[in-house]
């Protein structure tokens, strides 16, 4: 999706945003048929309506705000996934957006979700060109939105398409070192450095807990670590971001059953397009902040000489971890890539992970479930983020007596801690590996759909991209 200023007047499809009927008097290209039909139209729950003129079609979408402007922004957002579909419906090209209302960004909300709405995995489809949107540009009337705001709106969404792909991208393509490559172009494209350290380099460095997990592999791991760095950056020290590569996850011997288990995840590298899709977008905004992004990857399998429950691997930091589930192995990978992280002195590190089914059970596909040792100003921030962006947030406790079940016979720790509190023992696994601020955000509910939903489609999400970028954004402003 293409999003545009425009200079004139649209001559062709257009939305008009108002924020009351009455407005509908002031539209010009409008006869008094088409007028009367709106003011008739645009009464009690309806909201949208449209007409169809012999060149053009004109959505009207009267917006209510809501008590809470996030919850205005993303009925916005909705609105917009509606008039896309629409528009793709009527085999339109282009739509300008016009802001009636006095609340800034209601077109770029609009947009957001029309470009959100818009995307498509047809890679594998024969009948692509056929099939594809023929929606592809959306324009703003003068004074609907600002150039900066436009070009963050592109920056986000195509990281969101970008992070998308990656998901869904099934590991007969997308190996850990397929994985590595898509970082690097992602770099060129956008400006970031990466580095991909191959098997003998991560072997030689320790990384025993992302070893472990390919043990089982046909194919060799990756550590691709990626950086931004622009040269007046605002933070001294790093903010580091960690994504789970995990490019199928099988359970490892510990096999998961295929149904609704197994057979999606292909998306247990959620994380790492997570992160890749911000660093691109931060890399396309020109962000004035020092990022990295480490992504640690691997297939996790059941081959011959997969690691299996009672072994004790010997992490990077040089912890003792006993395997008692090989299933549990996006922890095993992460620990190894917070230690690396150490090396940064970071100001603040944050993962994401399609970790624990608990954290799906428990928030479902509304939010995320996050835990760490950031201060309170840091949480509040990602939090009021998450409202704004609708990808919204939920603080588990790393309370200490959650760290008791993963005590170990034989090792430091297990990488199990039994059956209540699963989303949190993860997090408490990790802990052992941080000696820094941070974040670990549980993504395993929402990076993944099974139907689609308004701007989200079947299938990779993207989920969390747009709630780091805001912070990120908003990151060293005080509020
Ligand atoms: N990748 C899974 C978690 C997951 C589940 C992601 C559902 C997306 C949807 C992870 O590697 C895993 O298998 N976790 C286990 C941990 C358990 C063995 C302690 C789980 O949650 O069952
Ligand atoms: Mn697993
Ligand atoms: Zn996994």
């Amino acid at each position: 999706m293409q999003f545009r200023l425009l200079t004139k007047p649209p001559k062709k499809h257009a939305v008009h945003i108002l924020s009351a009927p009455s407005q509908i008097a002031e539209i010009e290209g409008l006869d008094d048929r088409e007028r009367a039909y709106l003011a008739e139209t645009l009464v009690g729950d309806t909201t949208q309506a449209s007409i169809n003129q012999f060149s053009r079609t004109l959505f009207f979408y009267l917006l209510k705000p809501k008590a809470e402007e996030w919850k205005t922004a993303e009925t916005l957002r909705k609105a917009g996934a509606d008039i896309a579909a629409k528009a793709n419906g009527q085999k339109l090209d282009d739509l300008a957006i016009h802001n009636g209302t006095d609340i800034p960004r209601a077109a770029i909300l609009v947009a957001e979700g029309a470009g959100l709405a818009s995307y498509q995995f047809l890679k594998y489809r024969t009948e692509a060109a056929k099939q594809t949107n023929s929606l592809t540009s959306i324009a703003f009337t003068k004074g609907s939105a600002t150039v900066k705001e436009i070009e963050r709106l592109q920056a986000t969404v195509d990281a969101v398409y970008k992070a998308r792909d990656l998901v869904n991208e099934p590991v007969n393509y997308l190996t850990a070192e397929q994985l590595s490559r898509e970082i690097i172009a992602l770099g060129k494209e956008s400006g970031f450095k990466v580095r991909v350290m191959n098997k003998a380099a991560i072997e030689k460095e320790g990384m025993r807990g992302l070893l472990a997990v390919n043990l089982g592999s046909q194919d060799p791991p990756t550590f691709t670590i990626a950086e931004y760095k622009p040269e007046k950056a605002m933070n001294k020290k790093p903010v580091v971001l960690v994504g789970k590569g995990i490019v199928f996850d099988t359970g490892g011997l510990s096999l998961k059953p295929t149904p609704a288990s197994m057979d999606r995840m292909k998306s247990d590298m959620s994380g790492a397009a997570v992160v890749s899709g911000v660093m691109y977008a931060a890399a396309r905004m020109n962000l004035p902040l020092h990022i990295i992004a480490l992504i640690p990857a691997t297939d996790n399998r059941p081959g011959e000489n997969a690691y299996v429950p009672g072994d004790v691997i010997k992490m990077y930091s040089g912890a003792t971890v006993e395997v008692l589930n090989t299933d549990a192995e996006g922890r095993m990978v992460l620990a190894d890539a917070l230690h690396w992280a150490k090396k940064y002195k970071p100001e603040l590190v944050m993962d994401f992970a399609t970790l624990t089914g608990a954290a799906s059970v428990a928030v479902g596909e509304h939010g995320v479930v996050c835990m760490g040792t950031a201060d309170a100003d840091t949480k509040m921030a990602l939090h009021q983020s998450g409202f704004r962006q609708y990808e919204r947030l939920v603080e588990y406790p790393l309370w200490d007596e959650y760290g008791d079940q993963i005590k170990s016979d034989v090792a430091d720790i297990k990488n199990v801690g039994g059956p209540s509190g699963g989303a949190i023992t993860a997090g408490k696994f990790l802990q052992h590996f941080v000696d820094y601020p941070w974040m670990h955000f549980d993504i395993a509910g929402v990076s993944f759909a099974t139907s689609k939903k308004s701007y989200t489609p079947l299938g990779g999400t993207g989920f969390g991209i747009r709630m780091v970028l805001d912070f990120l954004q908003n990151y060293g402003l005080k509020a």
